[in-house]
């Protein structure tokens, strides 16, 4: 379930079903208490990129996967237009079961929640995280011990933090409730798939003259 066609060891892949386990039976707060599912991540295990969202939202609920409902298919739409490869990313939440009536997670939440964040970031060693929305840039913020700002500041930038690239991003369902909004998130989009590339081929220092990267 969890590999999508990476190279992985199997004690990661071992160690991601475990995560994935302690997460299906997570009691940590209350919000089990209304979820049908809680949701792993998922994805490529050597992954190019790491998103990460808010929250499940009801058709994840249903379903137990991220990102399978309406900002789902914009996320789908705006990767490919960038030319992400979904097979190549992993998707995860800041936080994995669903607050109700789908209002945003709480501080509490997320700090109780970050724990899972933070040992898929140690499993999976993205180099690139793309947190959407003001709930990720608050869990990779408390992982990262920074605060990020707001995501209305940082969207479309490319902040460097203990050894990783952060591109915050609005979250997509900030595009569907103000599709103004839509051009931007396509062109954040466009900017990392040109910065995956380059991190390839360029030297630091040519990166962070070329992406303007900020280091935090
Ligand atoms: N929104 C999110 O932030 N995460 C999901 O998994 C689905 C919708």
């Amino acid at each position: 379930m969890l590999n999508m066609g990476g190279m992985f060891s199997y004690s990661d892949m071992e160690s991601l079903g475990e995560l994935c386990n302690a997460i299906s039976s997570c009691k940590k707060c209350d919000l089990y208490f209304s979820r049908k599912n809680a949701v792993c991540g998922f994805g490529n295990v050597k992954p190019k990129l790491l998103i990460v969202g808010e929250a499940p939202g009801s058709k994840e609920d249903d379903m137990g996967k991220p990102f399978v409902g309406r900002s789902g298919k914009l996320l789908d739409k705006a990767l490919e237009y960038a030319g992400i490869l979904k097979h190549e990313i992993y998707i995860s939440n800041s936080v994995r079961c669903r607050p109700k009536i789908g209002r945003a997670p709480k501080i509490s939440e997320i700090r109780k929640c970050s724990g899972y964040l933070s040992s898929e970031i140690s499993l999976l060693k993205p180099r690139i995280i793309v947190p959407m929305g003001n709930s990720a840039i608050k869990s990779v913020g408390l992982i990262l011990g920074i605060n990020l700002g707001r995501i209305s500041e940082v969207q479309g930038s490319i902040l460097y933090a203990d050894g990783k690239y952060l591109a915050p991003q609005f979250h997509p369902a900030a595009i569907l409730r103000d599709p103004k909004k839509l051009e931007r998130f396509k062109d954040n989009f466009l900017k990392v798939s040109g910065f995956m590339e380059d991190l390839h081929v360029k030297a630091p220092e040519g990166l962070f003259i070329d992406y303007k990267v900020r280091r935090i």
